[in-house]
Parts: structure tokens; sequence; C-alpha cells
């Protein structure tokens, strides 16, 4: 018997599965008995906890428990430009096509599935690469995770040190341009950037109160975590969240074609939202 089954039996590991799924949407099959104890052990430990069943009890009493198990649980992996193809097409393509339709007004981009910012720090980097040779563009960038641990870092402008030297190997250039500091352990996106984000908390399977307000969302490396049905309501809550001739940018594990949905495949990981 491993460490996980001890401390786990299947009707516990069941009981925490149906609290993950509750609170944050997300579905875990019983095979990830492993993680699911790697994840909540530490917070167990904080609280003098020795048993899952004890924990389970303390989460379904402490209403100011239920954002730390849902901080534990979430997996937040994530770099900057990951997926180098989505990035030519948002940096080259829709940026360009967008501000030619719409050169009066304000582009709005929601991160939805943020992280640790990694992301919206992607897409401001890019419009402000945009705004050197087309100085009246302007935008804005939205970015929310169910996930409140990972959203200080990211309205900071600090993220970790593998995600900046990965940059800074990658795109030196960029990583000077945008990142400022005294020292490697300072260094953050420039302020001038971050006022341009606007972080929030929010989980995708609620509705969210803008409607038809964004131009592009970037949902990427999250529909994977939900079931099929979960998928359908989430893509739902985005169609109604985008403008009409709004755009869909998903990730590369992820695809629309088993759904129903009111997207239209544009290209491999982008779609767009139709009437
Ligand atoms: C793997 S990261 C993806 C980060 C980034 N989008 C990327 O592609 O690099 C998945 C993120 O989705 C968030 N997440 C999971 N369930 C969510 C939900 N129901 N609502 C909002 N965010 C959620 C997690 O907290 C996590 O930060």
């Amino acid at each position: 018997m491993s460490e996980a089954e001890r401390l786990i039996s299947g009707p516990t590991l069941r009981k925490l599965i149906s609290l993950v799924k509750k609170h944050t949407g997300i579905f875990m099959e019983e095979r990830k008995r492993e993680l699911l104890v790697a994840r909540i052990r530490p917070r167990m430990k904080e609280l003098g906890l020795a048993s899952a069943e004890e924990y389970i009890d303390h989460l379904e009493n402490h209403k100011d428990e239920i954002q730390k198990f849902i901080n534990c649980v979430t997996t937040n992996e994530t770099v900057f430009f990951r997926t180098p193809s989505i990035w030519d097409f948002f940096g080259r393509d829709l940026l360009k096509a967008w501000s030619q339709k719409n050169p009066d007004e304000i582009m709005r981009i929601w991160s939805a599935a943020a992280s640790t910012g990694e992301e919206s720090a992607s897409i401001a980097i890019l419009c402000e690469e945009f705004k050197r040779a087309n100085p009246r563009f302007r935008y804005r960038v939205y970015a929310s995770d169910i996930d409140t641990d990972v959203l200080e870092g990211a309205r900071k402008g600090t993220y970790k040190e593998r995600s900046m030297d990965d940059l800074r190997k990658r795109s030196p250039e960029i990583f000077h341009r945008y990142f400022k500091g005294r020292d490697s352990a300072d260094m953050h996106l420039h302020p001038a950037i971050l006022n341009n984000i606007e972080y929030f908390v929010h989980n995708l399977h609620s509705r969210g109160t803008r409607t038809a307000f964004f131009d592009a969302v970037f949902l990427r490396n999250v529909l994977i975590y939900f079931n099929e049905q979960d998928q359908e309501l989430v893509l739902k809550n985005m169609y109604a969240s985008l403008k009409p001739e709004g755009v869909l940018i998903i990730g590369e594990a992820e695809s629309l074609a088993r759904l129903k949905t009111s997207f239209e495949y544009t290209k491999p990981l982008i779609y767009k939202r139709v009437a």
C-alpha cells in the first residue's frame, strides 16, 4: 500500500475529488490520488491535522478554508510566450487587422486563466511592440484566475525565476526593453506596462459581469481540467464575454472539435465567435 493510499481511503478520495469539482470545476480521476495527496498534505501539516478526513471536516466547517483549498489543488504551470505559433498570430496578424478595423477604440484582451501572469505579460509586451510602430494603438489587458496566490506576484509584475531566465535567453532584447530592476532578484515588468493590466479573481464556471466586452480571450491550458459538459459551459461564458467578432485562443492540448459551441475554427488553436 502506498503512502497516498494509507492517507486517503477510497471513500475519502472520492469525497475530496467531489470537493475539488464543486469548488473549481476541475475533474480529477481516482488515479490522481498521489497528486491530490501531494497538494493537500502541506496544508494539513500547517493546520496540524493528521488525516484527510479531519481536513475535509475542517474544510466543510470553515468557509475561509475554501480559497486555500482551491489554491492547493490548481496546477499553475506557465511560461512567457507559450506556444510560439499563437503569438505570431496575435502579434503580427490579429493586432494589425484589429487596429485597421477599429482605429479609435481600445482593444481589450482577457487572459482568463492567467496563473502567475506570464501570459498576460506576454500579451501586454506584444501590444507595446505593436504600439512602437503604431503609436495610436491603445489596449488594456485583463487577467484572472481562480487561485488567489498566483495573482499576487503577477500584480507586482514579478515572475518565477525560471520564467525570467527562459525569456532572457530566448528574447534578450524584449527582456531588457520591458523588465527593470537593480539586480536579477529585483527584476519586474516595467510599471508603465503593468498599469495596462488589470488583475481579478474569477471562476470560469460563472458568467462574469462583462458582456460583449472583450476583443480577444486567451483561454489556454485550462479546458483540459474540465469534463466536456463543463468545457461547454465555460465556452458559453466566454462567448457571452466576447464582442461579436471576438477571437478565442486555446492551448495546444485542447480542441473544440467535439464540443457544442458557437465558435468557428479559424486556424489551429484560434477560433472566432459567430453570431
Ligand atoms: C496550467 S495553468 C495555464 C496558465 C496559462 N493560461 C498558460 O497557458 O500558460 C491553468 C490555470 O487555470 C486556473 N484554473 C483552474 N480552474 C479554474 C477555474 N474554474 N476558473 C478560473 N481559473 C481556473 C488554475 O488556477 C491555473 O492557474
